[in-house]
């Protein structure tokens, strides 16, 4: 066993993806991709969305709904023009512990869950208005027209009984109808796909998008969908992705533990909702190795006995002399902390990167070339408020394409799980 600065530069090691790791398992992701549209079952679902481009002339006011994880929004927009604008929105948790309710767990079910969003949909409702609806349900589904997705699995580590295999829109439907809420959904979309539909109205040449949140997952336009021979975004869920990818040992312990191990690997490593569990097992081995808190002073149970979270690892990246105090450990420590933490980030953007490579490779069909304009929308929190996260995703381009990277540009786009369901809705109506 090496020296304490020995045994933190190997774990920082094991999250380096570097430019041969990149360009190979970018050629790896295009490869699946590939694969699955010509029909072989692989990791990467490539689910259809029933959404091409939209015409930029769509029109009116329309309800959205939006569950993305634990938090549900209600939403109604009015188009016009190519403007939009919020009406109204509420926002609801779909855990609350003062009223005793997890509506993300097993002893939830269908009825109580989609019976909570007709409620929220109709607070929103005014007298004698009637609204088409558009729904933004970020978990893998097998969709078969715009209006039908079936949940194929939950992810995120929900659990509700009695969603999965069922018609989404369907059970929204029955709940409105039920509660008497004059409100019709017309279409379902996954958040990514909300996304690029927001950044192909502000950019000419945006073809793919992407959430880098509490999950993540990636989708793009393919030109020439076997479908239809047209124009149409699929939702890769790219989260599930798993070949060649470098898991650590860190990322195993994640997996076992976690709702449904050897699914979502990707996801398991760069999303917003395991990204503290992962530091917080590497420091769990740092310590156990003598390599990390060694002075007595350290409130190892006040370290170690908090839940973990992204917003934890911003705030060590970003205040170690914060972590000295609250610890009580040496600013050596605290910095080894941050530099673990920088890690898990830089390799979190990296990886996201690569499977944004992998698209890109896909479009292009010219090896690892990239010669037209690209522009990748990126939503979600990791991305917005992680200390240099652009920065970091700009540098992983430039450092694997080269003067490539150039035709690449990226962009944050805000409410794609909301306005996108807004110009789904209007796509839907107006076919
Ligand atoms: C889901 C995706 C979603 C992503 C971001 C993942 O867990 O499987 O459908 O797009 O999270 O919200």
């Amino acid at each position: 066993m090496g020296s304490k600065l020995e045994i933190v530069q190997d774990v920082i090691n094991a999250f380096e993806v570097n430019k041969e790791s990149m360009l190979r398992t970018a050629m790896l992701f295009k490869e699946t991709m590939e694969k699955s549209l010509n029909g072989e079952k692989t990791c990467l679902k490539m689910l259809p969305s029933y959404i091409g481009k939209p015409t930029g002339k769509e029109q009116g006011t329309f309800m959205t709904i939006d569950m993305g994880g634990t938090n549900f929004r209600c939403t109604k927009y009015k188009i016009n023009n190519g403007n939009f604008e919020k009406v109204g929105e509420i926002k609801q948790k779909l855990i609350n512990k003062e009223k005793n309710y997890d509506l993300t767990k097993s002893d939830s079910d269908e009825k109580q869950l989609f019976g909570f969003m007709a409620e929220c949909i109709g607070e929103l409702l005014e007298p004698e208005e009637s609204l088409y609806l558009g729904n933004t349900f970020s978990f893998p589904c097998r969709q078969e027209g715009i209006n039908d997705a079936y949940l194929i699995q939950w992810t995120k580590e929900i659990t509700t009984s009695g969603v999965v295999g069922q018609n989404i829109n369907k059970l929204l439907e029955q709940s409105l109808k039920e509660k008497n809420i004059n409100v019709k959904p017309v279409a379902i979309l996954n958040d990514t796909v909300g996304t690029l539909l927001v950044a192909m109205y502000s950019y000419q040449t945006a073809d793919i998008g992407s959430i880098m949140g509490t999950g993540h997952n990636t989708c793009y336009l393919e030109n020439n969908h076997p479908l239809n021979g047209q124009k149409m975004i699929v939702n890769i869920e790219s989260g599930n992705y798993n070949v060649g990818l470098p898991v650590t040992k860190y990322d195993e312990i994640i997996d076992k533990n976690s709702q449904i191990p050897g699914a979502q690997l990707l996801e398991k490593m760069v999303s917003g909702y395991y990204m503290g569990s992962l530091l917080k097992e590497v420091c769990k081995d740092l310590y156990k190795n003598n390599a990390l808190f060694t002075n007595e002073d350290v409130d190892i149970d006040a370290f170690f006995n908090q839940n973990f979270n992204a917003l934890m690892v911003e705030n060590f990246i970003l205040y170690p002399s914060n972590t000295k105090e609250q610890y009580k450990c040496s600013i050596e420590d605290a910095e080894i902390v941050k530099r673990v933490s920088e890690a898990i980030l830089k390799r979190t953007v990296r990886l996201v990167a690569v499977s944004h490579m992998g698209i890109l490779f896909h479009q292009e069909n010219s090896g690892t070339s990239v010669n037209n304009e690209h522009v990748i929308a990126i939503d979600g929190t990791i991305y917005e408020k992680m200390p240099n996260a652009p920065q970091l995703m700009k540098e992983a381009f430039r450092e694997a394409l080269g003067d490539d990277a150039s035709n690449i540009e990226i962009r944050l786009v805000k409410d794609g799980s909301g306005l996108g369901a807004a110009i789904a809705a209007a796509f839907a109506v107006t076919q």
